[in-house]
């Protein structure tokens, strides 16, 4: 890289989630290819990416047939009006109720954020258009930890204290819970006691903030960024019938569990309980394209019927929402995922790598927990394996750090929790062979190795 572009990414482009500083000067790695689960940098180097970008790239790296889509796409109709409707659009809502197996309408955006922030939208005004009358349902609970996006509502939402910093007040109406951590749970509690003890806690919490004010509960099947937390079986059944008892709408963020990355098409599935409101973007396509979606049940969806001047429509629109080049993307990803049967793969390579990562870290000083489902998994970090304190930064650091030097791209809960950002995080394309996840599972290893010595 010449002095030239070095200066280019460094004096104009921000970064997120980046200190600059150390960038100063600096000439940071310049990325200019990618296939299946590798990118590789303007030196040629290659990197296995085992947290598939922003772990969206499900499908993996350099589709071409994904690129012939966009540009046959964007040939015959690159953009429409989404109060218009074309055929990918179409086939895409067609496609994602089909998948989700129950009459629904599906409302596009393009990003997580969007789709959750027109979830908090969809439930307030149906309870407003369905609800007794003087009842204003308008409170959003979520839980401690999860990340639901970066605008004001679902930056609300999410549970992660560092990612508010100096952001807010944000609006008001937004309640948290703390979802069930089996690995910090009391240890007298059984796995169920514990799911149990974390739903009880929602239904106080709804009775305590007056259940007619609780528009919906929000939250992952399985907590993502917030450090890879699988709940207990019983809790989510549970939380569905707290909701159903106080008329509270429950929306599952399917951002990262959606598309085969738990080892099913959908998260939810692993618990046989469906929420009323669901939201997608990430997998949805791959990450080739910007797209989301907020998909409601039909007996939500009925609430917005009317006579115009009612205003009973939903008066929201996303000049990027219902794109016709990335609606059909999402349905070539999609394509790909299914006759690739890559959410197969997702848990059978998956189960294959946590296997081999219990076996080889398991019993290492600072690993706390190795869990995970499908294609997703944590290392939790940890001081002392008895009194579990956080791993800190000075520790962590320096173990990715070392996994990249010797060519393997980790994530880490950074900037969620204050002193528990210590959770790895892999999450690669769900195209990884078992091979590519020895490769991922032996450098981890040589970097926790190296990091005691
Ligand atoms: C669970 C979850 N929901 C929502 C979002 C927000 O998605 P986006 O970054 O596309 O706005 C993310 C992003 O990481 C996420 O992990």
């Amino acid at each position: 890289m010449t002095k030239a572009e070095s200066d280019a990414l460094t004096d104009h482009l921000w970064r997120p989630m980046t200190q600059h500083q150390g960038l100063r000067g600096a000439a940071p790695n310049k990325m200019v290819s990618a296939k299946g689960c590798f990118i590789t940098d303007q030196n040629g180097n290659r990197f296995l990416d085992a947290i598939a970008g922003l772990w969206c790239v499900n499908v993996g790296y350099g589709r071409t047939e994904i690129a012939d889509v966009a540009r046959q796409q964007m040939i015959d109709l690159n953009y429409l009006a989404p109060i218009m409707s074309s055929e990918p659009v179409i086939e895409l809502a067609e496609k994602l109720q089909q998948l989700l197996g129950f009459q629904s309408h599906i409302y596009f955006s393009a990003s997580g954020s969007e789709a959750n922030e027109t979830a908090f939208k969809i439930a307030r005004q149906y309870h407003l258009q369905s609800g007794k009358s003087g009842e204003r349902r308008f409170k959003i609970i979520s839980r401690y930890r999860a990340y639901h996006g970066n605008t004001m509502g679902a930056m609300a939402a999410t549970g992660q204290a560092e990612r508010k910093i100096g952001y807010e007040p944000g609006p008001p109406g937004f309640v948290h819970v703390m979802p069930p951590y089996p690995y910090r749970a009391h240890p007298k509690l059984t796995a169920e006691e514990h799911g149990e003890e974390c739903a009880h806690l929602l239904e106080e919490t709804i009775i305590h903030e007056g259940a007619e004010t609780v528009a919906a509960f929000i939250m992952e099947p399985l907590i993502s960024g917030g450090g890879v937390i699988v709940p207990p079986d019983n809790y989510i059944p549970r939380v569905r019938e707290i909701c159903d008892r106080y008329g509270v709408l429950l929306i599952f963020d399917e951002v990262v569990s959606g598309f085969g990355r738990l080892g099913k098409m959908f998260g939810y599935e692993h618990w046989n309980t469906e929420a009323d409101i669901f939201t997608f973007a990430k997998g949805l396509a791959s990450g080739y394209i910007p797209v989301a979606a907020t998909a409601v049940k039909e007996h939500i969806f009925e609430k917005f019927y009317g006579d115009p001047a009612d205003m009973q429509h939903f008066r929201q629109i996303n000049t990027y929402g219902g794109h016709p080049v990335a609606s059909a993307v999402a349905l070539k990803a999609i394509q790909i995922v299914e006759d690739e049967r890559l959410d197969e793969n997702a848990s059978k390579v998956g189960t294959y790598m946590m296997d081999q990562l219990q076996q080889s870290l398991g019993d290492h000083p600072y690993v706390g927990e190795i869990r995970g489902k499908g294609m997703i998994m944590g290392i939790e970090l940890v001081e002392d394996r008895e009194t579990k304190i956080p791993l800190g930064d000075d520790k962590i650091m320096p173990v990715i750090g070392d996994c990249v030097r010797n060519g393997v791209i980790l994530g880490r809960n950074s900037n969620t929790i204050p002193g528990r950002c210590n959770v790895l995080l892999i999450a690669p394309p769900l195209v990884l062979s078992e091979k590519e996840a020895d490769q991922i599972v032996e450098t981890v290893t040589a970097a926790m190795r190296r990091a005691i010595d």
